[in-house]
């Protein structure tokens, strides 16, 4: 027996599966509710010969993904594809997002940028008025991190946002470490008033290579809830 968090994020990526045709090229995201889809999509394999190939956003969902009978690609191998289908931290009414509270955020932009279509699963609780209670993730390279932080910093005076805290990501004892091999600082901002100006003055900085808001990329929430009621958003 599911609980609810876990029932809505399951309901929300079985619907979202639905919209999985035969021959499709599929980025396949990273976290809890996107590990729902990998398992569902595994399953329409298995169960209709579905065939279809991936290109997973992390090592974890790689592994998964083979472990479910799906046909694994590199990005650069697949080229283009048609559909990816991962989950959020949060997202507003323009589908705009916070993402990379798994550490995945870089692969996740590249790969939904390189498709035609991007599926957002997620459960009630990340709809939000506005972006920014969830801290957002900056993946920055390790040399010089915290010259980096500390230009992060800055540049967030004189920007709208509420708070300005950044705190370097830990595993343990030692600084989390990206797939990439980069480290993650978290922003406290509370309340971002315009993301779309933050997510480029972000990448501005040397040192950063990528942030959590993925601005114009989503094209579609399916909404979960715990009582197994789905919502479509667009
Ligand atoms: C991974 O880096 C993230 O972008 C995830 O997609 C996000 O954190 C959502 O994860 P959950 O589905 O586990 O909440």
């Amino acid at each position: 027996e599911l609980s609810p968090i876990d029932k809505a994020k399951f309901v929300a990526a079985r619907r979202a599966v639905d919209f999985v045709e035969d021959g499709m090229r599929l980025g396949l995201g990273t976290g809890s509710t996107a590990a729902w889809m990998v398992r569902c999509l595994g399953e329409r394999v298995r169960e209709e010969g579905l065939k279809i190939t991936g290109v997973p956003t992390s090592s974890r969902t790689a592994e998964l993904a083979r472990q479910c009978g799906i046909t694994v690609l590199g990005l650069d191998e697949a080229k283009w594809l048609d559909l990816t289908i991962d989950g959020a931290d949060e997202f507003d009414a323009n589908l705009n997002l916070i993402k990379g509270g798994g550490g995945a955020l870089l692969q996740e932009k590249i790969v939904a940028t390189a498709s035609d279509r991007m599926i957002v699963i997620a459960d009630v609780a990340k709809e939000v008025a506005q972006l920014g209670a969830f801290p957002l993730p900056v993946e920055v390279v390790p040399f010089g991190w915290q010259t980096s932080k500390a230009l992060i910093e800055e540049t967030l005076v004189g920007l709208d946002v509420l708070g300005r805290e950044a705190s370097l990501r830990m595993n343990g004892e030692a600084p989390f470490v990206t797939d990439e091999g980069n480290y993650i600082v978290d922003l406290h901002l509370q309340r971002i008033g315009n993301a779309r100006q933050l997510a480029l003055v972000l990448n501005q900085i040397p040192g950063v290579v990528e942030n959590g808001l993925f601005i114009d990329i989503c094209d579609v929430v399916v909404i979960g809830h715990g009582d197994g009621k789905v919502e479509l958003r667009d």
